[in-house]
């Protein structure tokens, strides 16, 4: 093994690797709540706090779908330590930007909510998304995983690409509106390469068995 994939591995390894990730992607929660409390969110405090828990959501997500290629691309299997982690700051994240929206854009109102999920169909995908997270975060602990045997557990977490599918359009049909796609077309890029890398993937690994 080489130098720097030996030292990777054993950075991954370290007991302080966890809490660091954690504690990183999490930090903007911090830097938010000292905004509301300095009055520095701008003019829009509520827009703000939607928004960038919007944005970590799909980060987070992101970097949950970016665990296996990593762990393929470098030859280093300690990555995917990281992966359950990181799909449970994804839902902690989705959570916050539901509590936002809910409590600051709709005051707590369910039948208002409800509403707007009908009448927007930005609001509606990204609901989708959200429940299909659901079950994915209630069986990530290792029991579930034992309750359900590994090729049914497998199967279940294949939804993961069908949320970050449904997050990547709630993001552009929500900018659509205002012709704004710049940053949707970063993250619509990075998830074609993380999901188009795993279909050929699949496609190879079929063509390889079918060859020999
Ligand atoms: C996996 C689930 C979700 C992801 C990944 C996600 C992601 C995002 C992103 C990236 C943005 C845009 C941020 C920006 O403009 O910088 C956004 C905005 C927004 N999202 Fe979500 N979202 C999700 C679920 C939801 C749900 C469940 C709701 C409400 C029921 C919701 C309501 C909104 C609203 C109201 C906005 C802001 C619209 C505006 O400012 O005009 N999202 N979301």
């Amino acid at each position: 093994m080489s130098a720097w994939r030996a030292r990777l591995g054993a950075g991954l390894l370290h007991p302080a690797c966890k809490p660091a990730v954690g504690l990183l992607l999490m930090a903007p929660l911090a830097a938010l709540i000292w905004g509301v409390m300095q009055d520095s969110l701008g003019a829009n405090p509520a827009e703000t706090l939607i928004r960038n828990s919007g944005e970590m959501t799909l980060r987070c997500l992101l970097l949950t779908l970016a665990v296996t290629p990593l762990r393929e691309w470098t030859g280093v299997a300690a990555f995917a330590r990281l992966r359950r982690m990181l799909g449970l700051l994804t839902f902690t994240w989705a959570l916050l930007h539901l509590l936002a929206y809910s409590w600051l854009d709709m005051g707590f109102y369910v039948e208002d909510i409800l509403r707007d999920v009908a009448k927007r169909p930005f609001i509606l995908v990204g609901s989708l998304a959200l429940l299909l997270m659901l079950p994915l975060a209630l069986t990530s602990f290792n029991a579930a995983v034992k309750a359900l045997g590994s090729v049914r557990w497998k199967r279940l977490h294949r939804a993961v690409y069908a949320v970050a599918l449904l997050a990547i359009l709630h993001f552009f049909w929500m900018r659509a509106g205002k012709l704004n796609f710049g940053d949707v077309a970063v993250y619509g890029a990075l998830l074609a390469v993380l999901l188009g890398w795993r279909v050929w993937r699949a496609f190879g690994a079929r063509a390889s068995t079918a060859a020999s």
